[in-house]
Order: structure tokens, then sequence, then C-alpha cells
């Protein structure tokens, strides 16, 4: 897989310090509110960076998953966002929400999730995400916790997929054009 590593754009050491970063906002955030605090993390993309970073957070929390998919087999977004796996709890109101992601690329993902579980009555939705493209926005999104702002490279590793690969890979990493085609 490394040989198809144009150059390493987030090392594990990073995207540790990173991490203990987000977790310190977190747990200054709500460390007073007397509800709650769930973390979501969206499938598949974000399950490292959901494990890596609620390890550090040091206040109770609880976990969910969600999948949605907005890209299917290409590197294009295709605007439709198709929800795969629900949330099964009835009442969110006991509840605060952050919205795990691995990246923010048009925003219509998160947009989506926020949208969604406001309407089913979450106590307050927040959203957390590695890596920023705001350069790719088609939606007015800004996250609430954000790793890194990136400019807009094709990248794989930490969670991130080209075609299901290259998500093990523990650091982040700009692929190679000639592996995509681009
Ligand atoms: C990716 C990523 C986000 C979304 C971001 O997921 O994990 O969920 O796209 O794009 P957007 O800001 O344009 O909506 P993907 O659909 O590739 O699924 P995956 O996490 O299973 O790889």
């Amino acid at each position: 897989m490394t040989q198809d590593i144009e150059k390493i754009l987030l090392t594990e050491e990073q995207i540790d310090a990173l991490c203990a970063r987000i977790a310190k906002q977190i747990e200054q955030d709500y460390q007073s509110s007397p509800k709650k605090l769930i973390l979501i993390c969206i499938l598949k993309g974000s399950l490292p960076f959901t494990a890596e970073l609620m390890k550090r957070i040091s206040l109770p929390i609880e976990i969910e998953f969600m999948k949605v998919s907005s890209y299917g087999a290409s590197s294009v977004s295709s605007g439709v966002i198709n929800l795969h796996l629900d949330l099964h709890r009835d009442d969110l109101s006991d509840a605060n929400f952050i919205i795990v992601e691995d990246i923010v690329d048009s925003g219509r993902t998160l947009s989506y999730l926020v949208r969604y579980l406001t309407e089913r009555g979450a106590n307050s939705v927040r959203t957390c995400t590695l890596l920023d493209k705001p350069d790719r926005r088609t939606v007015n999104f800004t996250p609430d916790y954000c790793g890194q702002i990136i400019d807009d490279y094709f990248v794989v590793g930490f969670g991130l997929d080209y075609n299901e690969k290259y998500r093990n890979l523990p650091y982040v990493g700009i692929l190679k054009s000639s592996v995509y085609g681009g």
C-alpha cells in the first residue's frame, strides 16, 4: 500500500496530538452538562478516529454508530445521502451528541445528520472531523471541532479509503493520482 502514497500528510504522532487537543476541548465544553454525552461514529471512515478520540475523553460518554454514504465507488460525491444504519434510540432529548467524521468535503453528510438528529429531538448536536476540505464545500457548513484543514488532495488512510482500500494505514497520506486515474 505504501507504494501508492505520494506523501504523508498526517503522521501517527500528529494524529495522536490532534486527538488529544480535540478531546481536551470536548472535556472543557461538556464537563458541566447534566445531560449524557454520546459520540456517534459515522461508519466506516471515522472508526479509527472515534476510537482514538474516545479513549482520551475523561468524561462518561456513550458510543453509537450510524452509516451513511454519499460516494459509492466513485471519488466524486453523488450528492445523495443514503442512510444505511440508523440510531436506535427513542428519546434523544436526554443527550448531547457529537457526530464524529473522518472528513468533511461538500458538507452534505454532516449537514444532513445535524438536521436529522435535531429534528428527532436531540438536546444538542455538534460535529467533529479529523480533516476538513473547505474548498470543496457546496453547502454552508462549519464543523465544531476540526483536526486539520487540508487542501483538495485525494487522501487515504486512518479510516479513509479508495474503493475500500487503505483504511488500515496508520497515517493519512495523499494517494498517487496514477492509482485513481486523476
Ligand atoms: C465520506 C466521509 C464522510 C463524507 C464526507 O464517507 O466519511 O462521511 O464522505 O463527504 P461530504 O462532506 O461531501 O458529504 P463515504 O460516503 O465515502 O463512506 P465511508 O466513510 O464508508 O468511506
